[in-house]
């Protein structure tokens, strides 16, 4: 039988790591009838961005890597879909992968579906219904193109109800005849398949940090809402800074480069006073696995990342995110989310009622069956005619 030519793209870290999930799903179950290559398109390429996923994860490692880096969204994207496009015309793979929401994806989104191979979208169907975050209109883009959508949670599946994807379509699928599904979530998979590796791997990182398991908060920011506007940045990380004082609690940041930019550049002193805290361990940022540990046992988590925001839940624990939406509305119901913003008065209530009075809460398995990598790979072979079911 001829292998499947499968091309992933990727580009930022969340990518990277939730690619790893398939290409382990590769490697344990289809290895004789999936061929899958990669191309990094350069998005991220600091090594703690990039390479350590690469390394620690063991994930297919990138066959092109289009070094793109940063830039200003409308050149960093055109950038990738000519690099994009120009892999695909050489390599002529049977189906393309998209993951998530960033500018990575949404270049894999143009070039591929203009050059009409079928796009598979892993994360289809989130919404924030707000289209001033970049990442909504990349959404929007890469649904719309796509020819397989698998959607994560049941509020993404209804959202491309409304969008007008009908379930019911029947095969051949096509960009103009997209089949949706309801898969649960590939960083599920992950979790349960790291968490233990995490304890092993890197038992002295609560020691190197000088924090004790379930009496620490583990804080990332890394959005442009939050980082762009310095007013809002001042206002949450003062107000954690106080919040860290008065319960003599740590606070373990580990912060994407462009918070640290953002910070050096327009809050120096709060940036020194971060640093010089008996509280705050400002750090770069970790390795998956190291970030998996911290996930696991800090006691609260606070976030405007949605990876992060998500594993909070599959590690049981609080969440605070600091923004006015979620695309993980389910977890807001749920009540172990509470939305933040960059408010003081709504960080403060959320931090000393998950710390000191809401301690008990239900965690429903909302994302699955940590098998979904399986079930996405297995929808994709029936497509491309392969059912091996
Ligand atoms: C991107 C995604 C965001 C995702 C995040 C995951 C878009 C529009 N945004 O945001 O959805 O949640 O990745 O982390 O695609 N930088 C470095 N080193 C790097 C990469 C970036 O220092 O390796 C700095 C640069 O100053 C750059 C800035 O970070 O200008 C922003 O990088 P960019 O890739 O544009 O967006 P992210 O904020 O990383
Ligand atoms: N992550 C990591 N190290 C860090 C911060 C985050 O490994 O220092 C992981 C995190 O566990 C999650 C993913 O990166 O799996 C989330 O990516 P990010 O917050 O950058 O983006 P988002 O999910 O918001 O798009």
């Amino acid at each position: 039988m001829s292998k499947i030519k499968l091309l992933n793209i990727v580009g930022a870290r969340p990518q990277i790591i939730k690619a790893s999930a398939i290409s382990r799903a590769i490697r344990l179950h289809f290895s004789d009838v999936i061929d899958e290559s990669l191309v990094h398109t350069g998005q991220h390429y600091d090594k703690e961005l990039s390479d350590v996923f690469f390394d620690e994860l063991e994930i297919h490692k990138p066959d092109f890597n289009l070094g793109v880096g940063s830039a200003i969204h409308g050149r960093q994207t055109a950038m990738m879909i000519s690099g994009i496009e120009e892999v695909l015309l050489d390599q002529k793979p049977d189906c393309v992968l998209l993951y998530g929401d960033t500018n990575s994806t949404l270049a894999g989104a143009v070039a591929a579906s203009k050059l009409h191979f079928p796009l598979m979208h892993i994360e289809a169907g989130l919404r924030s219904f707000n289209k001033t975050m970049p990442e909504e209109l990349n959404r929007i883009f890469s649904d719309h193109s796509s020819t397989l959508l698998f959607a994560p949670t049941n509020a993404a599946f209804k959202n491309l109800m409304t969008e007008g994807f009908r379930p019911e379509n029947s095969p051949p699928y096509t960009i103009d005849n997209p089949k949706i599904y309801l898969t649960g979530d590939i960083m599920y998979d992950n979790s349960l398949f790291f968490a233990e590796l995490a304890e092993k791997k890197k038992a002295g990182l609560h020691e190197k940090l000088q924090i004790e398991r379930e009496r620490f908060i583990l804080v990332t920011i890394h959005r442009d809402i939050n980082t762009d506007d310095f007013s809002r940045l001042e206002t949450i990380l003062t107000t954690l800074k106080s919040l860290a004082e008065e319960n003599s609690i740590p606070l373990v940041m580990p912060f994407h480069p462009r918070t640290i930019n953002a910070l050096k550049a327009n809050l120096k002193s709060l940036y020194d006073e971060l640093k010089n805290s008996v509280f705050i361990r400002l750090i770069p940022p970790v390795s998956y696995l190291e970030m998996t540990l911290l996930e696991k046992t800090s006691s609260l988590i606070i976030t405007d990342s949605g990876g992060v925001q998500k594993e909070s839940h599959f590690f049981r624990k609080p969440c605070i995110v600091l923004r006015k939406e979620t695309e993980w509305i389910e977890l807001v119901i749920n009540g172990t989310v509470k939305l933040a913003d960059a408010n003081p008065v709504l960080i403060r209530k959320s931090f000393n009622g998950f710390l000191h009075s809401d301690t008990e809460f239900e965690y429903p398995g909302f994302y699955g069956d940590g098998k979904t990598a399986e079930f996405i790979l297995k929808e994709i072979l029936f497509f491309m005619g392969k059912d091996i079911m």
